[in-house]
C-alpha cells in the first residue's frame, strides 16, 4: 500500500480500501459533525453497526456531501440479538432504512455468540449466514464478513457456508496482536481489520512504543497504524478531530524497518481493552434504536 486511497483486493473480487474510519463512541456526541469532518478530511471508508447508533448520522452525513454513494465504502454490523433467519433480513432492512441506501459494500455479523444462554450460537451463526448469503444473491450486499470470530467461530461458518467470509475484524493493536486469529484468517484468504487500532487511546502513553515514534519522527498513532498497515491488516481508526484525522492518514510516507517490526510484533503482549468473544461477551445493547 503506497498511498491513503489504496486497496485491497477481497477473495471476490471486490475493492475494499486500504484505511478506514470507526464510528463507534465518538467522543463528545456529535456524530454528525464527525462524520461529516471525516468526509472532509478524505475518508470514504465508514465503519458502522446497528449497535453504535451512528448509521442515521452516517447515512445523512454522506448525503449531505453530494459526493455520490458509490464513492463510499461502507460496512454495518447486525447485533448479537439480530441473529437468526428472520431476525438477521429484519435487521438489515432496518440498517438500510437508518442509512437511507440501497446497499452495503460488507454487511458482517457483529459477534459470534451471546452470553451462556446461547448453546445453540453455532446454528443461529449459520442461519445468520444464509440469510445474508439470500441479500448477497439479491444484490443488495456486495460482500459478507464477520466481526470478533475466533478460528473456532469462523470454523463453524467455512464449513457451512456457500460464500465464504471476505473479512474479520478483530481488537488488534501493538500488545495485543492476536497472531493465532491473524494467521487462520490469512490461511483462508480473510482479510483482517482492527478495530481500537490505538487500543482506545491506551497504547498513545505505551513506554514501548513512545521511542519508536522519536525514532522515526511520527506520533504513536501513527507509529500504531503503519505497523498494522504493515502487516497487511486494515486499522479502523476514529478520531474527533480534523488534525489527527489527517494525522491518522498521513503514514505512507515512511517504513517502520523488519527488524522493528519484530520488535513490536513481539512487546509484551497485554490483554484485550474492549470485549472477548468468548470471556468478556457483551451482556446487551442499551437504548437500542429499532
Ligand atoms: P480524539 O477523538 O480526541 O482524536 P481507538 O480507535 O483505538 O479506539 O482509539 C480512539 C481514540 O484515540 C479516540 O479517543 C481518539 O480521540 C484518539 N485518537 C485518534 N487518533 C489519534 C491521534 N492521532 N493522536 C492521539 N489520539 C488519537
Amino acid at each position: 500500500m503506497q498511498t491513503f486511497n489504496d486497496t485491497y483486493t477481497l477473495s471476490n473480487g471486490i475493492e475494499i480500501p486500504c484505511m478506514g474510519f470507526g464510528t463507534y463512541n465518538a467522543k463528545g456526541g456529535d456524530n454528525l459533525a464527525i462524520n461529516k469532518t471525516a468526509i472532509e478530511a478524505g475518508y470514504r471508508y465508514f465503519d458502522t453497526a446497528s449497535l453504535y447508533e451512528t448509521e442515521r448520522v452516517l447515512g445523512q452525513a454522506i448525503r449531505e456531501s453530494g459526493i455520490p454513494r458509490k464513492d463510499f465504502f461502507i460496512v454495518s454490523k447486525l447485533w448479537i440479538d439480530e441473529r437468526g433467519y428472520q431476525e438477521a433480513k429484519d435487521a438489515f432492512e432496518r440498517t438500510l432504512e437508518r442509512l437511507q441506501m440501497d446497499y452495503l459494500d460488507l454487511y458482517l455479523i457483529h459477534w459470534p455468540r451471546g452470553t451462556e444462554g446461547d448453546v445453540d450460537w453455532k446454528e443461529k451463526d449459520l442461519d445468520t449466514w444464509r440469510a445474508m448469503e439470500e441479500l448477497q444473491a439479491a444484490g443488495r450486499i456486495r460482500g459478507l464478513g464477520l466481526s470478533n470470530f475466533l478460528p473456532h467461530h469462523l470454523e463453524n461458518i467455512l464449513e457451512n457456508c456457500k460464500e465464504k467470509p471476505l473479512v474479520d475484524q478483530l481488537e488488534i493493536h501493538p500488545g495485543y496482536t492476536q497472531e493465532a486469529a491473524v494467521r487462520y484468517c490469512q490461511e483462508h484468504d480473510i482479510r483482517v481489520q482492527a478495530w481500537s487500532p490505538l487500543g482506545r487511546s491506551a497504547m498513545l502513553e505505551n513506554p514501548i512504543l513512545k521511542p519508536f515514534a522519536e525514532k522515526y519522527g511520527k506520533s504513536v498513532a501513527q507509529i500504531c497504524l503503519r505497523f498494522l498497515l504493515q502487516k497487511g491488516i486494515i486499522p479502523l481508526v476514529k478520531s474527533s478531530s480534523m488534525e489527527r484525522m489527517k494525522q491518522n492518514q498521513d503514514i505512507f510516507d515512511f517504513e517502520i524497518t523488519k527488524e522493528d517490526m519484530y520488535i513490536l510484533n513481539n512487546m509484551p503482549q497485554n490483554t484485550w481493552l474492549g470485549e472477548h468473544p468468548d470471556f468478556a461477551i457483551p451482556k446487551k445493547r442499551s437504548n437500542f434504536e429499532q
